[in-house]
């Protein structure tokens, strides 16, 4: 049997969300390690487990539940990616940006991503919450590689805003309403799954990054591929190698990660409803 193109995993992958549930996304959220929790507020809540899903791969990691939850966020219909996939689970890069593609295909024109990392600048601590302006792909690869999918976007994307200004200042708008001290900064992507050494942060720092960690940016890219607008936010869940104390491990991580649930959620549903104004 022909193997079946891009094109048509879209489809049958829509196609199945679209059966399985009334709402039409217009926003869509790819929550990270241990920041899941948004997804399980949404109003109207359908959730489909990503095995139900052709063609979706699922997570393997503890903290990602490995859920599209389709619903409402005050009137916007929204569909969250409740867990993602990441390059160190042994994924070509391409597999890892089907759900975000989806997110598109489903009608999604905006897309706000989350992630948990680790805190580059001085002033940060575990819990803040940073704004991403702009990013470093270092991750070493790039999901575009190979032939490109004409029916998704150009050969050479252009990524000269992939966080969008718009998006950014409604963030931050968001976040004054709900008392928050939103922080701002550059994103670098690894591919992980070691931490970082503290020679490597050192280096990264000097590059200019804010915090480190092993995901977001391949979504982006794709996303951007595809001209979705995106705005991402990243949770400081521990200061980066060599920066604090401790030696670092995913348990800390997701624990922080749930010790900011709360202003989390908040600040996901005001960005939204900054967005629909
Ligand atoms: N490094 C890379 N990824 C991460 C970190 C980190 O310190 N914390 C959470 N994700």
């Amino acid at each position: 049997m022909a193997e079946t193109t891009l094109e048509n995993q879209l489809t049958e992958a829509r196609d199945h969300v679209l059966q399985t549930c009334d709402i039409k996304p217009q926003i869509g959220l790819v929550l990270g390690s241990g920041l899941g929790a948004f997804a399980d507020s949404v109003a109207e809540r359908t959730a489909l487990p990503y095995g139900e899903i052709p063609h979706m791969p699922a997570p393997t990691v503890s903290g990602h539940a490995g859920k599209m939850c389709l619903g409402r966020s005050g009137d916007i219909p929204v569909a969250c990616l409740q867990g993602r996939v990441h390059l160190y689970e042994g994924h070509p890069a391409e597999r890892l940006v089907f759900g975000v593609r989806l997110l598109a295909h489903l009608g999604c024109s905006i897309v706000l991503l989350t992630n948990a990392a680790g805190g580059i600048d001085a002033a940060f601590k575990p819990g803040t919450l940073m704004l991403i302006d702009d990013h470093l792909n270092l991750s070493g690869t790039n999901p575009l590689n190979g032939p490109n999918h004409d029916f998704l976007g150009p050969r050479f994307p252009d990524m000269t805003r992939a966080y969008d200004e718009e998006l950014c200042a409604m963030a931050k708008r968001a976040a004054a309403d709900i008392g928050l001290d939103l922080a701002q900064g550059i994103y670098a992507a690894l591919q992980g799954p070691s931490y970082e050494t503290p020679a490597e942060i050192r280096m990264l720092r000097t590059l200019g990054a804010n915090a480190v960690g092993m995901s977001t940016v391949p979504e982006v890219i794709a996303l951007r591929h595809i001209g979705v607008r995106c705005g991402a936010i990243s949770c400081i869940t521990n200061m980066a190698a060599g920066l604090g104390h401790a030696t670092l491990d995913h348990s800390e991580v997701e624990e922080t990660a749930g010790a900011t649930r709360d202003v989390f959620m908040k600040l996901l549903a005001s960005w939204i409803q900054h967005i629909a104004a």
